[in-house]
């Protein structure tokens, strides 16, 4: 039974706080209160441990005291510095300074923004201005992949390559075109990598031959696909990438705001194939997620193009002086704690585990990613490769039995799952469609029993890491799960796993835990609702 405060601050939340990706007016029952290393309690004083970064972004954790202190001794110092007309300081000045130190090649000029949606705009607005400036005026449309995910707001929305994002908030602007993603386990155009000749990045120059170069300002992408499905090109697809918008002109974005800071073992994601593009944009791990922030990175060319033009795309938090000092902070530890050399590290352990320990299961059809920005697709058939549908069929019940439980005042169960299946189109969606592939972060909410703590987030795999006979009897549970699925027809989907970059061998060894606790829980948990009279 919940406390007479967590239940009015539930019911508020309820009525009057907006969440993304569940239907208005729900909300999980659960708020969070604290937070340390990976783990957070919620006002009951229950703990949870953060598997999913909060959407990424605590790269380093909770709790690190140089970033809160660093953010503190800056908000006493000087709060607010606005950056129009020409009005700067020291945090700024000193945050681009330490950019400039870790991005790639002349990537030393920046713009900031205060998160990601941002950045992605300003980085095609920077584009943009830049062919106006330099004489190319008609340079204006902008190529991204479906699959993509760039924001939400009207700007980045365009770019976003997620029609179910887009559907019932009006037309989309013209002048943003789409090419099919890098997916090889499901190629877009049938093909096989490496016969397949680089087709989806060949594509790209197709796509700029046939709207004539001197109308495609930009091309930007995610160097790992995040929302989408943590996947990864091959090797070649980035310098090939590189080379087709040098022989056009047109300037290459890497959208880094949530592969970027160490997460997939490397500083930016990018620098994996030694690529430089012509704009970087970045965020939540710029911060670890301790403040709002975010920065376009962008090269001596754009730099010099625009030279003595006013731009008038303006944020009036733009290098804000706190979180300035939080992202120095932040950049400091990744250097000196070798934060990138860690993800490698627990990735390659974890993936060598996933392509061991969980490749043989008959409902695991591939496994993707890089660092700690992993993921096992989860399909109905691994012959045909069919999928399951609804997409989340496997891990719903997981999921449903992970949650907490229903106080007997009546606060209602989440509905999580109605906001998660609200596409029906069928059809093309294995190619484009976000549940096509597992938006594993819309299922962040959610939360499971490890041991003694819950994990949030939609890890499923997370026995995967644990000590022996541990798998065998989650391999067990998982494939009667996708028996029942396929039996009801469904197609399927991929589950995510992110750790915080610090921890993760920590989280490994809890997830070794308390696995007789694990597996009563959800047992309680149906026995509580039956007593409810919800089962
Ligand atoms: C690759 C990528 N770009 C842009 C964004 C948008 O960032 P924000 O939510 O801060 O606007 C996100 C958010 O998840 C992202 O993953």
């Amino acid at each position: 039974m919940a406390s007479k405060r967590t239940e009015e601050l539930v019911a508020y939340d309820r009525e009057h706080i907006l969440h993304a990706q569940i239907p208005l007016g729900e909300n999980l029952g659960i708020i969070y209160d604290r937070a340390e290393g990976v783990r957070l309690w919620d006002t009951e004083g229950k703990m949870y441990i953060d598997a999913s970064s909060q959407m990424v972004s605590c790269n380093l954790g909770h709790g690190r005291r140089e970033i809160i202190e660093a953010a503190q001794r800056q908000l006493d110092k000087l709060q607010h510095v606005g950056q129009y007309y020409g009005h700067s300081s020291t945090p700024m000045v000193e945050c681009a300074m330490k950019l400039a130190e870790i991005t790639p090649g002349d990537l030393d000029h920046f713009w900031f923004t205060s998160g990601g949606g941002e950045a992605t705009d300003a980085a095609v607005r920077l584009s943009r201005r830049y062919w106006t400036a330099v004489g190319k005026p008609t340079k204006q449309k902008v190529v991204s992949l479906y699959m993509s995910y760039h924001g939400t707001g009207n700007g980045p929305m365009n770019l976003t390559g997620i029609p179910a994002m887009q559907a019932g908030y009006g037309p989309q602007a013209p002048g943003y075109l789409h090419i099919p993603a890098y997916y090889c386990y499901r190629c877009p155009f049938g093909l096989e990598y490496p016969s397949c000749d680089m087709r989806c990045a060949r594509h790209l120059e197709t796509i700029i031959e046939a709207e004539g170069p001197e109308n495609i300002a930009a091309f930007i992408a995610e160097p790992e696909l995040g929302a989408s499905g943590f996947l990864v090109p091959p090797d070649e697809y980035w310098p090939l990438i590189r080379e087709i918008c040098t022989k056009y002109d047109v300037t290459m974005i890497a959208d880094e705001v949530m592969c970027g800071f160490c997460r997939t073992g490397t500083m930016f994601c990018i620098d994996h194939w030694h690529v430089v593009p012509d704009i970087i944009a970045m965020s939540k791990g710029i911060t670890s997620g301790y403040l709002p922030f975010g920065a376009v990175a962008f090269n001596d060319k754009i730099w010099d193009g625009l030279k003595g033009v006013p731009l008038m795309h303006q944020y009036t938090f733009s290098g804000a002086p706190a979180p300035c000092a939080a992202a120095i902070a932040a950049i400091d530890i990744y250097v000196n704690e070798k934060v990138a050399d860690n993800a490698a590290k627990v990735g390659k352990h974890v993936s060598d585990r996933i392509e061991n320990e969980f490749m043989p299961m008959p409902c695991v059809g591939t496994h993707s990613g890089l660092g700690l920005m992993l993921a096992i697709e989860i399909v109905a058939d691994k012959g045909t490769r069919a999928m399951f549908e609804p997409p989340l069929a496997p891990i719903m019940p997981l999921l449903d039995e992970a949650r907490p439980a229903p106080a007997s005042d009546g606060l209602q169960p989440h509905r999580h799952r109605a906001a998660l299946h609200h596409d029906d189109r069928g059809g093309r969606r294995d190619l484009r469609h976000p549940q096509a592939v597992g938006r594993r972060h819309r299922t962040t909410g959610t939360s499971r029993r490890v041991g003694d703590a819950e994990v949030q987030g939609p890890c499923v795999p997370h026995r995967g890491t644990s000590q022996e006979g541990d798998h065998e009897q989650t391999q067990e549970r998982v494939d009667r799960r996708c028996r029942r699925a396929r039996r009801a027809g469904r197609r399927g989907r991929t589950v995510g796993v992110r750790w915080h970059l610090d921890d993760g061998l920590e989280r490994q060894s809890r997830h070794g835990g308390d696995q007789d606790a694990d597996h009563r829980r959800p047992h309680a948990i149906l026995r509580r609702r039956r007593a409810l009279g919800q089962d």
